[in-house]
């Protein structure tokens, strides 16, 4: 047969790969597995979001009689539930849950890995019908047996050995790193599967977008404000204007930068000294994506993946996108705001 394009699956793909992990026995795969199909339950229930009217709204009870929940709380039950069948997961770290899940039952007692997941990232943008996502991190154990515990979820981001999200956009995308590049998968929705439609991506190194909320301009540290300003100066050597894009669903913002060339900016601010986004479910995951995309992440004075994780749920500034832009970013916070809002704690 000749000329009959191959298309490659995510489960495909996954197993292909597993010669890259020569001691492992496909757990990892298994894993990566699991949530591929989590999101594809997911998925469905995001397209269907807009008829929660008709059908009920969150909180109350559809025609059919069931419950209808909220879409992040379904989100995270469905992953939950994926991971606890499983079998490779041995804890869960959620944006929705103040504590981790310890997991432990006969199929998972020989798990090895734990997974932090922001089950729905940019939920405020759920009823208007913009783009929205999941992120996900995946670091081995570092405890022996039994459930994993706080400090399994606790690692460096330069730990991680896997990380990926998902965007329910005007398609689904799955994109995901072990590692060993990025490479990402649109579903198809005709057979149900992620095919692999973006291969090895790489991030510009320059790029003409920077994506950050302007509202909270007063409240910028110097640096930022100065850089917003250099960002809207013309120039034809950096075509400069760059233009402004932000979503306002992290997910979103950064797979379009990934694939054009920006830098996404969520810093510190005077209500905020220690930003907004979470450094164990959002912003590390999508560090380890970014510089396997040749892109680079800080929080504007450190590398964020070699920050070291005190509590869950912590926050951090964050600076990311193409490598020239980032550093820009940098240069103008050690000139401008040379004092950072607050004490980091590098690993
Ligand atoms: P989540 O929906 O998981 O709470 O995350 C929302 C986050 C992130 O997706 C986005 O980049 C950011 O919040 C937007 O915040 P602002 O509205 O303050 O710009
Ligand atoms: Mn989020
Ligand atoms: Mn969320």
């Amino acid at each position: 047969m000749e000329n009959i394009n191959r298309v490659v699956t995510l489960g495909q793909f996954i197993i292909e790969r597993q010669k890259e992990f020569p001691y492992s026995k496909g757990q990892l795969s298994r894993l990566l597995r699991d949530i591929g199909i989590a999101s594809k339950i997911v998925n469905r229930e995001v397209n269907k979001a807009g008829l929660v009217n008709i059908l009920g709204d969150a909180g109350a009870t559809n025609v059919q009689g069931e419950d209808v929940k909220k879409l992040d709380v379904f989100a995270n039950e469905q992953f939950i539930a994926a991971l606890n069948a499983g079998g490779e997961c041995c804890a869960v770290a959620s944006e929705e849950d103040e504590d981790i899940i310890p997991i432990y039952s006969e199929i998972s007692k020989d798990a090895k890995y734990v997974v932090l997941i922001d089950p729905l990232d940019g939920s405020s943008n759920i009823d208007v019908n913009v783009s929205i996502g999941t992120i996900f991190s995946i670091y081995r154990r570092t405890s022996f047996n039994g459930p994993g515990t706080l400090e399994d979820c606790l690692q460096p981001g330069s730990e991680q050995v896997g990380a990926g999200y998902v965007v329910y956009g005007s398609s689904t995308m799955l994109v995901y790193t072990t590692g060993h590049g990025v490479n990402g998968f649109t579903l198809d929705p005709s057979i149900g599967e992620f095919c692999l439609s973006h291969p090895d991506m790489r991030i510009p190194e320059n790029g003409t977008i920077y994506s950050v909320n302007e509202g909270n301009y007063v409240d910028f540290p110097e640096g930022i404000k100065k850089y917003i300003k250099y960002c809207q100066e013309p120039d034809k050597k950096t075509k400069r204007p760059y233009s402004s894009r932000y979503i306002g669903s992290m997910v979103a913002d950064f797979h379009r930068n990934l694939i054009k060339g920006g830098v996404f900016i969520y810093p510190a601010t005077g209500k905020a000294p220690e930003g907004k986004l979470r450094l164990g479910y959002e912003c590390n995951p999508l560090s380890f994506i970014i510089e396997q995309a040749g892109g680079k992440s800080t929080d504007g004075f450190n590398r964020i993946l070699d920050l070291k994780p005190k509590t869950l749920h912590q926050r951090t500034p964050v600076v990311m996108g193409s490598k020239n832009m980032v550093e820009k970013v940098e240069e103008f916070l050690r000139t401008y705001s040379p004092v950072k809002p607050v004490e980091y704690f590098i690993g």
